[in-house]
Parts: C-alpha cells; structure tokens; sequence
C-alpha cells in the first residue's frame, strides 16, 4: 500500500537543524531556525521559567486533563498582555482566548474554524510570509492568494501592498504580522497600521494577525501597536500567539487564539465552536508550558524578571543589526546592508539569491533559510566578521 508514497525534502526551515548538526565545521554558523540565541549560540532557558517550574513542581497537584480553552489563568493574563490591560473589547466581554498548541496549532484552529464556518473565502498572505502560513491554510482546504509585501530592491512596498488589499472580494480574510514579520522583518508603521485599518473596514474584510514576537520588536506594547488598534476599531478579527520567542518555550508548544466578536452573545457562540474545532483537532491543550506564563505573569515579580529578561534578548538582537551593519564597512557594502539595522524581530531578510545561500552554505557553513531569511540571533561577537566576510565574498 506504501509503494506509491514519494519522499519528498524536508520542511524548508526545519529540516535546516538537522543539517546544520551534521556539519564537522567548527566556524559553522546557524541563521536558520527562529530560536533566540546568546553569545556562545545556547538557547537557555530564562531564570524566570525556571523559577516558575520550580513553584509548578511543589504546587501540581494532578496530571488531569484541562478544557478545551485551557488554563483560564493563562488566557486571561495572555489576554490582557496583548490587547492591553483597559481594553474595552475586553471589558466589554468580546474576545474569547483558546489555549494552543503554539502559534502553529493557534494558526491551524484558526484554520479549522474558519474553514467551517466561513467557508468559500480566501485568505490573503504576505509574498513572502512565512513558509507555514499557505502550508497551514491549504491543509485545512482554505484557499490562499497573495498581497505584495517587498519590492524588487528588498524594501517594504506598502504602497503596492495597499493597493492589493484594496481589491480583495469583500469578506475574504486577511493575515497580517503583528510585528518582527517573518521573514522579512520590515514591519508597518504607526501610520500605515491606520491606512491598513482604513482598507480592512471598506472592503469588509476578515483580519486575522499573527502575533509571534511580541516583545521582540520594539516592546510589549509597541509592538502591540496594530493588534491593539484593530481591536478597538472593528466588530471581528481574529489574533494568533505565541509564547515560543518570548517567553522561551518553544518545544512547550504554547500558543494562543483569540476571537473577537461584535457583542458578549455572538462570542460565546462561537466559542464553543472554537472549542468544538480543538476536540476534533487535538483534543486539548499541553499545560506545561502555559502554567509557566501563568504563574509569570500573575506574579509582580516574576513579571518583572522575565520583562528584563525580554528586554535583554531584544537588545543584544538590535545591538548586534547595528554591528552587523559596521561588519561590511571594510567591504565597501555598509550601504547595501544598511537596511539589515531598520529590520525588527529576528529576522533578516537579506535580498541574497538561493545560489548565494548555497554557497554560503558549501563554501562557509553558513546556514540560513533558502529564501535569503538569517536569523540574526545566531550571529555572535566571534562570527559577525566571518558571516560579513563571507556575503561580500558571494556577493562580488
Ligand atoms: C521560524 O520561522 O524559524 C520559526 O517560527 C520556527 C518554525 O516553526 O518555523
């Protein structure tokens, strides 16, 4: 019965930690995966999550299941992190939080439920968005079309972007990142946030945002500019989290999505049908990891901490963009690069070729994503000039 299976390569984004691993290189560089990393490439877990486990480890007091929302500890304090504390959609009882398995099972909820109850429209992406997204989308049988979102030089086209968004058939739905966009980088301003809001409400169309790295930008609230926007502005929309970047927890897989709904009633109804999409999915939620961000951030304390903690991976990240920069200088490229310090988040969409990629990865055992993405995170003091050295080398 398996004779007809094909294999077929391995995840695009993934599939680069394994190959990265095999590699005997000892000057090896990962820009691959989106995980943080410090000076010496670890990705530790934060002082903050440990101290929490360890308050879980005395307190747990049953392995049972919990509900198909999850932890009401966790939602609510994940809730009030994103839309903000005096939200009124939130006071206003509007907004129904799911715990997810990551960001990625928040997605394929979203997917799900929108697939039945929202059937026949489309779900407009990002050229480039992350890998993911149509991969998410098209599974769960949603068609997928595409706005501008860089133009030919690397930079954000917001004008094209608007003008695409313009045309989109009333009520088809459309996902946006929150901040640090994956992958480029480029993210909107203040401004084009409220253009965009503008084109949402005049076409009617369904918002679903993306909110990955909140924190990782600019700051918690910064970079909850456009979510918070949106929900005071509109009836609907749809937002996905994660906790992964921020809090550290990625394989926790601990995620969130959140429904807004035009009134109390029409939120509880659907609900309970997110809840229904959850059961036939996967059941019900992991807790470990979304117990850890509750007992955080329902303690002062650990908020601060892990607020420090955050502020810190952000920093070192902007810090080494500037570096980064200042590294092509004795290569003549420090114009070329300039950009790579205006990007936000992790990523860094470099406007390299895949042949370029290749190389770097042949020649340098440079890993980063076909399509150009480097995680800056993964550059360090000791690599940045040898990363420099050699992109002006594959770039001449
Ligand atoms: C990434 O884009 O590298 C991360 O979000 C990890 C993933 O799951 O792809």
């Amino acid at each position: 019965m398996f004779e007809r299976i094909e294999r077929v390569p391995g995840d695009a984004i993934l599939g680069l930690i394994e190959a990265y691993q095999q590699d005997s290189n000892p000057n090896k560089v990962d820009l691959g995966v989106g995980v943080y990393r410090d000076d010496k490439g670890r990705t530790p877990v934060l002082a903050t999550v440990k101290k929490a486990e360890e308050q879980l480890y005395q307190q747990e007091a049953t392995k049972s299941y919990i509900g198909s929302h999850g932890d009401t500890r966790y939602t609510q304090a994940v809730t009030r992190m994103v839309v903000g504390e005096d939200s009124a959609a939130l006071n206003d009882q509007r907004i129904s939080t799911t715990q997810t398995p990551g960001g990625t099972g928040a997605l394929r909820l979203a997917a799900d439920f929108l697939k039945s109850h929202l059937s026949g429209r489309a779900i407009w992406l990002s050229d480039p968005t992350w890998p993911n997204h149509p991969a998410i989308f098209e599974a769960a049988g949603i068609e997928v079309k595409r706005y501008p979102y860089v133009n030919a030089d690397n930079r954000l086209d917001f004008d094209a972007m608007l003008a695409a968004l313009r045309e989109v058939p009333e009520g088809d739905i459309v996902l946006l990142h929150a901040c640090c966009h994956n992958p480029t980088g480029f993210d909107l301003s203040e401004d084009q946030w409220r253009e965009i809001l503008e084109v949402v409400k005049t076409r009617g169309l369904l918002p679903l945002i993306d909110f990955a790295y909140q924190g990782f930008g600019d700051g918690l609230d910064q970079d909850a500019f456009g979510v918070r926007l949106f929900v005071e502005a509109l009836d609907e929309m749809l937002i996905t989290t994660s906790c992964s970047k921020n809090f550290g927890l990625y394989r926790e897989r601990t995620g969130s999505l959140m429904v807004l709904a035009a009134n109390e009633e029409q939120m509880q109804n659907v609900r309970t049908q997110v809840a229904i999409a959850a059961r036939e999915n996967y059941s019900t939620p992991p807790s470990h990891g979304a117990a850890v961000v509750a007992e955080i951030l329902n303690s002062q304390t650990l908020t601060e901490q892990w607020k420090q903690e955050l502020a810190e991976m952000r920093g070192r990240i902007n810090d080494l963009r500037s570096d980064f920069v200042a590294a092509f200088r004795p290569h003549g490229l420090e114009e070329r690069f300039a950009f790579i310090a205006e990007q936000r988040g992790m990523f860094s969409y470099t406007g390299l070729t895949q042949a370029q990629v290749k190389r770097l990865r042949d020649e340098f055992s440079i890993y980063m994503v076909g399509s150009g993405r480097a995680n800056i995170a993964g550059l360090s003091g000791d690599s940045l000039e040898y990363v420099a050295r050699a992109i002006a080398t594959v770039v001449k």
